[in-house]
C-alpha cells in the first residue's frame, strides 16, 4: 500500500487527483491536508469522503507541529504537494499569501521529509516559472528559469529549494511543471469556468489586452495521469515538463465557449491588460513521453465540451462560489459589475 500526503486536495487540480486515484485504484491511501481558502471546496471530493482509504484533515502546510503529527501519525510514502496560491491577478492585488504558502509551506514539508524516510516527494510547479516566450520555441526542463508574477516567483523559489533539498540533504525531491489545466472543479478566477459563468449569465466577458496571449492547454485528468506516472517511475532530482501540445489565444477560446453555448459575441469586452501580462507560453513534454512513457488522451475539442457541460450541470456548485467571497474579489479585479 502506497500511503500519500496529498496537500491542497479540495482545490481544483487536487481533487481531481484524488478522484482519479481512488476511483481507479485500491492500493494506495489518502491524507488530504487543505487549509480550505477561497479556492479549497469539500463539494469537490463528495465521493472521495465514502472511500475508507481517503482522509481528510483541514489544516495549513505553513504549520509545523501539525505536518510532524501527520508523519508521525501516518509513515508516508509518498508526498504530492498541490497545496499554493494560484492565482496569478491575486498574487499582483496582495503577494503576501503566495510567498508564505508557496515559499514557506514548501519548506515546512520539505524539512519534514528530511525527518521522515519517504519514496518520493513530488512539487508540482508550473510553466510559468519559465517566464513569458516570443512566437517561436517551447519551454524546456533546461529554459532558464524567468519569473514574472509574484506567483511564478513564489512557485520558482519553492522549485529552487526543492532541488538545494535534493542536492544537500538527499531529499527524494522531484518536480512537475504543467501548462494550463481546464475541467471539472476549476474555481470560477480563471479564464474557461469564468467565461463559461459570465456568458452563462449574460454577463460581460472581460478580455485582458489583446486576447492575442497564448496558453497551452490541458485536460486535467492528463496533467494528473502524468503525475501519477511521476509517482511511479519518476527520477528523484529530475523535472518533467507536462503538456498537451495545445496552444490557443485567449480571443478563440473565448469564441469557442460562447459558440458552445450559443452566446453572442457582443459580450465580449476587452479590459485594461494584466500588468506584466506573459505572452506566450508552450510546453516541450518530450522528456515525459519519452522516458515515463506517458501521453495525453484527451482532445482539447472533446474535452472543452465535456467542462462546458460540467459547468452547466453543476449549477449549484459555482452559484455557491460566486454569491460568496468571490463577489469580494471580483469587484476588486473588474469593478462592481457583478449583477445580483
Ligand atoms: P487551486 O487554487 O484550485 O487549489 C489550491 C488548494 O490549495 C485549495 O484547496 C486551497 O485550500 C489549498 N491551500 C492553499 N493554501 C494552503 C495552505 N497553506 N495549506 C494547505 N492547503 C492550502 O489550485 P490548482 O489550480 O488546483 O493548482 C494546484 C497546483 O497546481 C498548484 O501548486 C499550482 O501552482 C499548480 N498548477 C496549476 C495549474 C493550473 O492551470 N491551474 C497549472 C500548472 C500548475
Ligand atoms: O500556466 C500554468 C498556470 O496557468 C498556473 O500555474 C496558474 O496557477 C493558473 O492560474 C494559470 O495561470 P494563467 O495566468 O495563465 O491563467 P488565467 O486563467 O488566470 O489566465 C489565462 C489567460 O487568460 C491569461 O492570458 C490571462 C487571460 N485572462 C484571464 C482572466 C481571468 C483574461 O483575458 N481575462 C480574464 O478575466
Amino acid at each position: 500500500m502506497r500511503r500519500i500526503l496529498v496537500t491542497g486536495g479540495a482545490g481544483f487540480i487536487g481533487s481531481n487527483f484524488i478522484n482519479y486515484i481512488l476511483d481507479s485504484r485500491d492500493d494506495v491511501v489518502i491524507v488530504n491536508l487543505d487549509k480550505l481558502t477561497y479556492a479549497g471546496n469539500p463539494e469537490n471530493l463528495a465521493g472521495a469522503e465514502k472511500n475508507r482509504n481517503y482522509q481528510f484533515v483541514k489544516g495549513d502546510i505553513c504549520n509545523n507541529e501539525l505536518v510532524e503529527y501527520l508523519f508521525n501519525k501516518h509513515s508516508f510514502t509518498n508526498v504530492i504537494n498541490f497545496a499554493a496560491e494560484t492565482h496569478v491577478d491575486r498574487s499582483i492585488l496582495g503577494a503576501e499569501p503566495f510567498y508564505n504558502t508557496n515559499v514557506i509551506g514548501t519548506n515546512v514539508l520539505l524539512e519534514a521529509v528530511r525527518r521522515h524516510k519517504i519514496e518520493k516527494f513530488i512539487q508540482i510547479s508550473t510553466d510559468e516559472v519559465y517566464g513569458s516566450l516570443g512566437p517561436e520555441g517551447l519551454f524546456q526542463e533546461t529554459t532558464p528559469l524567468s519569473p514574472n508574477s509574484p506567483y511564478s516567483s513564489s512557485k520558482a523559489a519553492a522549485d529552487l529549494m526543492v532541488l538545494a533539498y535534493h542536492h544537500t540533504y538527499g531529499v527524494p525531491g522531484v518536480i512537475t511543471r504543467c501548462s494550463n489545466n481546464y475541467g471539472p472543479n476549476q474555481f470560477p478566477e480563471k479564464l474557461i469556468p469564468l467565461m463559461i459563468i459570465n456568458a452563462l449569465n449574460g454577463q460581460k466577458l472581460p478580455v485582458y489586452g489583446d486576447g492575442m496571449n497564448v496558453r497551452d492547454w490541458i485536460y486535467v485528468e492528463d496533467h494528473n495521469r502524468a503525475v501519477e506516472k511521476v509517482m511511479e517511475r519518476g527520477k528523484t532530482g529530475q523535472i518533467y515538463n507536462i503538456g498537451a501540445g495545445c496552444e490557443m489565444k485567449n480571443l478563440e477560446i473565448i469564441k469557442l465557449i460562447l459558440s458552445i453555448l450559443g452566446r453572442q459575441e457582443n459580450l465580449i469586452e476587452f479590459v485594461a491588460d494584466r500588468p506584466g501580462h506573459d505572452r506566450r507560453y508552450a510546453i516541450d513534454s518530450s522528456k515525459i513521453r519519452n522516458e515515463l512513457g506517458w501521453r495525453p488522451v484527451f482532445e482539447f475539442n472533446d474535452a472543452i465540451r465535456k467542462t462546458v457541460e460540467w459547468y452547466l450541470k453543476n449549477r449549484n456548485w459555482w452559484e455557491n462560489i460566486i454569491s460568496g467571497e468571490y463577489r469580494r474579489y471580483y469587484k476588486l479585479q473588474y469593478g462592481d459589475t457583478l449583477s445580483n
